[in-house]
């Protein structure tokens, strides 16, 4: 499959060339794999199998999922998280409702949990946590709730905290996350251009996936509902490289971070 043509696979699933360019080999090999499962020769015998059939539609739309992702990705991020944006939110709260909206393997979630326990370590008094990880691949859901990573997804992790989160084989490559990050998450197969699994979240992270791998008249109408889905004060979280679809003007950046914003009624 040359690139021409993926574009034109791109195209079809309403999916953005600026987002696939760099992890198009992966994800072709993927494709070129389905399309001799389904018979399909060219990649117009394969387009128009997608045209008629949902089961090889779904499937696509699962082959095409990157799950590129490692705990603590953008660490400074997760310490202004801790140090400020948490104790904040907190404040007077009863619940803590979170929500991370594809989540893939489970690193952002346990990234989460990690500064969670940091917190409780530290003496804070903590809300009861409601924290509801979705993503579209059921695979990836498998492995977020097997919570086995390799050491390179933990290259971001303080030394230090290896031992306390995480429990690892005799030959130390596989890193298994302990009960005290792995307990209390609700997973679910959600799309995100489907319903919010909730309302009234207190901080959504929503990064590396709507706003990178969809086309712009996608992102629009799913990225509504994810604010409205956003508690009155609550935080959202895009990926650094990321930009919001449009501006609003009750969303304001949390310094010094151009990709938090904080609502305001
Ligand atoms: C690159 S990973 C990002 C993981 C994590 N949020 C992070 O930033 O480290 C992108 C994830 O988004 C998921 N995803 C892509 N399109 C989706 C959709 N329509 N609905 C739900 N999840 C989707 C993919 O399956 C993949 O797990």
């Amino acid at each position: 499959m040359n690139d021409y043509q993926f574009n034109q696979l791109l195209s079809r699933l309403e999916l953005s060339w600026e987002g696939y360019r760099r992890v198009r080999k992966g994800v072709k090999k993927r494709i070129r794999k389905h399309m001799q499962q389904l018979d399909c020769k060219t990649v117009s015998a394969y387009l128009a199998e997608l045209g008629k059939n949902d089961k090889a539609r779904r499937e696509c739309d699962i082959l095409m999922s990157v799950s590129i992702s490692r705990f603590l990705r953008d660490r400074k991020f997760w310490q202004t998280l801790e140090k400020e944006i948490l104790p904040d939110l907190i404040r007077e709260k009863e619940t803590l409702k979170v929500w991370s909206a594809g989540c893939a393997c489970g690193e952002e979630v346990y990234s989460f949990k990690i500064i969670w326990n940091r917190l409780e370590k530290s003496g804070a008094f903590l809300p009861e946590l409601k924290l509801v990880a979705t993503d579209l691949n059921t695979i990836y859901l498998d492995r977020a709730r097997a919570g086995v990573y390799h050491s390179s997804s933990l290259r971001e992790v303080k030394k230090e905290d290896w031992s306390n989160y995480f429990n690892t084989n005799a030959r130390g490559s596989r890193f298994s996350v302990k009960p005290v990050i792995k307990n209390n998450i609700v997973w679910k197969q959600l799309s995100l251009l489907a319903d919010p699994p909730g309302l009234n979240f207190d901080i959504i992270f929503l990064r590396n996936n709507l706003f990178t791998y969809y086309q712009d008249h996608l992102k629009q109408p799913a990225f509504k509902k994810v604010l409205d889905a956003l508690s009155p004060s609550g935080v959202l979280v895009i990926g650094s490289h990321e930009d919001l679809p449009f501006t609003t003007e009750n969303l304001l950046p949390v310094d010094p971070h151009s990709f938090v914003f904080r609502k305001y009624l």
